[in-house]
């Protein structure tokens, strides 16, 4: 989701003092601001962690402006406003009116439940760029059920409609899992309907809730494999009309995904307490040192603290990735997800078809059952 171009217009920077080695440093393309964990929502796979930031230990709006400035002055080109909810910010708009003054891109991530329509019309007049808006249904019952939240299909739609009318470009994000899979033709229809640019259709990332609630996520690989050409048929229905972009579900490939284009390559993620973080769920890596923008610079941050040096360049892998042809095109996979799988962040991803523990996965696909999701809530973090 972060960066779709790459930033070729600026050299690389320096290594920091004393590295050896292939450990290059480029510089960071987006930054995904996550402004607040708080949610009217509760989808069980919200990529947010477990134990969430509370409201008193949000950044405030004067230091998040200050950190687009270093992000804008870092290289990056692109800030993509997100939570939680966004909307649950009363300082949304100077927010992005800050982004937007330093000449950032400025997409905003929105469950649309909790931004009014006055809202968006004052986000509309500073520039706001773009909006990306979640559904997680064609179905509004089904719809409401996996979000937690009754009435929230109505409101997304309803938001949507007008995010279109005031001719800002719209990207609908499908999140697919077990329940909602086999209608993926109908929710890139609704987008198309709505009015939408571009529809992002993505599985479930097993981290944090969807973690949690992998079981009753997981789809069946008939699912898969209908869905797989499903998309195949969709793009060449709506070729020049809607951009589809998919990402493959990991537990049925046989190589892994780039995760964040590479750790420390392309993006960092700032959690509304003001942590900055290679990824978003780089939290679930235990032992990993985090700075924060509250005492560093996001320079700083970027070329010298120990979270974002752990994964770079190919020096920590182990075999198989070692001595792998394709070690610089996916990087090993996935950290947080070889931890999660492994208890060893250094691993291959087991995803990959050459890791020992890729049997594990076969494994894991293969348990499915209804089990009630596990709400992202307080209670169900407690749970
Ligand atoms: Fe990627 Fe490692 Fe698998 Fe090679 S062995 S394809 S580098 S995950
Ligand atoms: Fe953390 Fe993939 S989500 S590296």
């Amino acid at each position: 989701m972060i960066g779709g171009t790459e930033n070729r217009a600026t050299p690389p920077m320096p290594r920091p003092a004393g590295e050896q080695g292939e450990k290059i440093i480029h510089r960071p393309i987006g930054l995904l601001a996550e402004l607040t964990h708080r949610c009217p929502l509760g989808c069980p796979y919200c990529s947010n962690p477990l134990v969430l930031d509370p409201r008193q230990a949000e950044l405030d709006t004067q230091t998040w402006a200050r950190v687009f400035a270093e992000a804008a002055a870092l290289g990056v080109l692109q800030v993509h406003l997100s939570g939680g909810e966004p909307g649950a910010r009363r300082d949304l708009v100077e927010i992005t009116e800050a982004a937007h003054r330093c000449g950032l891109y400025t997409n905003l991530i929105t469950s649309a439940v909790g931004i009014a329509t006055s809202t968006l019309l004052r986000l509309a007049e500073i520039g706001l760029d773009h909006v990306q808006i979640s559904i997680q249904d064609s179905e509004p019952a089904s719809a409401d059920h996996i979000a937690g939240y009754r009435g929230a299909f109505a409101r997304k739609r309803a938001l949507a409609l007008e995010v279109v009318r005031l001719k800002i470009l719209l990207t609908v994000n499908v999140v697919v899992h077990r329940s909602n899979i086999d209608r993926i033709g109908e929710m890139v229809a609704l987008a198309r309907d709505l009015g939408a640019s571009r529809v992002e259709i993505a599985h479930v990332q097993y981290y944090g809730w969807a973690l949690r609630n992998r079981a009753a996520l997981m789809p069946s690989a008939e699912q898969v494999a209908r869905a797989l050409k499903a998309v195949d048929e969709l793009r060449r229905r709506y070729q020049g009309e809607l951009v589809i972009d998919a990402v493959a579900p990991d537990y049925y490939a046989r190589f892994p995904k780039p995760c964040v284009g590479g750790w420390g390559q392309r993006s960092l993620n700032v959690t509304p307490a003001g942590k900055v973080l290679p990824c978003h769920a780089a939290e679930s890596i235990p032992g990993l040192e985090f700075w924060s923008v509250r005492e560093h610079s996001l320079a700083d941050i970027w070329t010298s603290s120990p979270a974002f040096n752990a994964f770079r360049g190919t020096d920590w892998m182990q075999e198989p990735c070692r001595t792998c042809a394709r070690r610089d095109i996916d990087f090993g996979g996935c950290r947080c997800q070889a931890f999660a799988l492994t208890g060893d962040a250094r691993a291959a991803d087991p995803v990959c078809h050459l890791s020992p523990s890729h049997e594990q996965v076969i494994a894991l696909a293969a348990m499915q059952h209804g089990a009630p999701y596990l709400y992202r809530t307080s209670a169900g973090a407690a749970a």
